[in-house]
C-alpha cells in the first residue's frame, strides 16, 4: 500500500525527515521570503532555490542585527546555539514538547527547536540572554534565585522566557494564569511551586 505523504520514508528519522521537508518548503516558498534571505540566482518568473548548502541569513537577535550562513533547514535553536553562541535556550526534547528551547519572536513565545531560522527573518528574536545578564539580572531572574526556583537549571531559561512574556502581557497574574503561562514548559525537577512564587514575587513588586 502507498505510504501517506507525511510518513517519513523507512530508515529516515522523523527529525531528519522534518528537516528535509523544511528545506523543500524553503525551496518552494522563497518568493515569499523577506529579502534578507538570499538564495541562488532566480528570475521573477522562477522561484529561487535555497540550499541545501548554507545561505546568508540576516536575523535581529536581542536587539542586534547580524548575518550568518546556515543551511535553510537549520532550526532557529541550532542557529542560536551553534552559529551565534547563544546557549541559553536548551535542546532537550527537540520536538516541541518541553519548552526548554523557548525564545520570544516579536514578544510571543515559540519553541525554537520547531521552527526554521529562515522563518524568523524580519522578526525580533529575544533569548534569555537578552532578558538579563549575570551582571544585570532582570527582576524575574533575581526572583528565581531568591525563591530557589531551579534545581538542575535545564528548564530555567525557557521558564524565564515564558514567565517574562506572561508578566509583560499580564503584570498581575493569578496562580491559575501563571500555571497556564508555563504549561508549555516542563520541569523534570518539579520546581513549579517555587517558579510560581517567583512570578508572584515579581508581580507584587511591579517588576518584570
Ligand atoms: S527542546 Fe524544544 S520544545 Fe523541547
Ligand atoms: S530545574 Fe531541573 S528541569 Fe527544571
Amino acid at each position: 500500500m502507498d505510504k501517506k505523504p507525511e510518513e517519513p520514508p523507512e530508515g529516515v528519522s522523523r527529525r531528519h525527515f522534518l528537516k528535509g521537508a523544511g528545506a523543500a518548503a524553503a525551496a518552494v516558498s522563497v518568493a515569499q521570503l523577506p529579502s534578507e534571505v538570499q538564495g541562488s540566482n532566480g528570475t521573477e518568473d522562477e522561484p529561487t532555490i535555497l540550499g541545501p548548502g548554507p545561505v546568508p541569513i540576516q536575523l535581529r537577535i536581542n536587539g542586534v542585527d547580524g548575518q550568518t550562513e546556515a543551511a535553510p533547514s537549520t532550526t532557529l535553536l541550532d542557529l542560536l546555539r551553534d552559529h551565534q553562541g547563544l546557549t541559553g535556550a536548551k535542546r532537550v526534547c527537540d520536538r516541541g514538547s518541553c519548552g526548554a528551547c523557548t525564545v520570544l519572536l516579536d514578544g510571543r513565545t515559540v519553541d525554537s527547536c520547531s521552527m526554521l531560522a529562515i522563518d524568523a527573518v524580519g522578526s525580533e528574536i529575544t533569548t534569555v540572554e537578552g532578558i538579563g545578564t549575570p551582571e544585570n539580572l532582570s527582576d524575574l531572574q533575581q526572583a528565581f534565585i531568591e525563591k530557589d526556583a531551579l534545581q538542575c537549571g535545564f528548564c530555567t531559561p525557557g521558564m524565564v522566557v515564558s514567565c517574562t512574556a506572561l508578566l509583560k502581557e499580564n503584570p498581575s497574574p493569578d496562580r491559575e494564569q501563571i500555571r497556564r503561562g508555563i504549561s508549555g514548559n516542563i520541569c523534570r525537577c518539579g520546581t513549579y511551586q517555587n517558579i510560581i512564587e517567583a512570578v508572584e514575587h515579581v508581580s507584587r513588586k511591579g517588576g518584570k
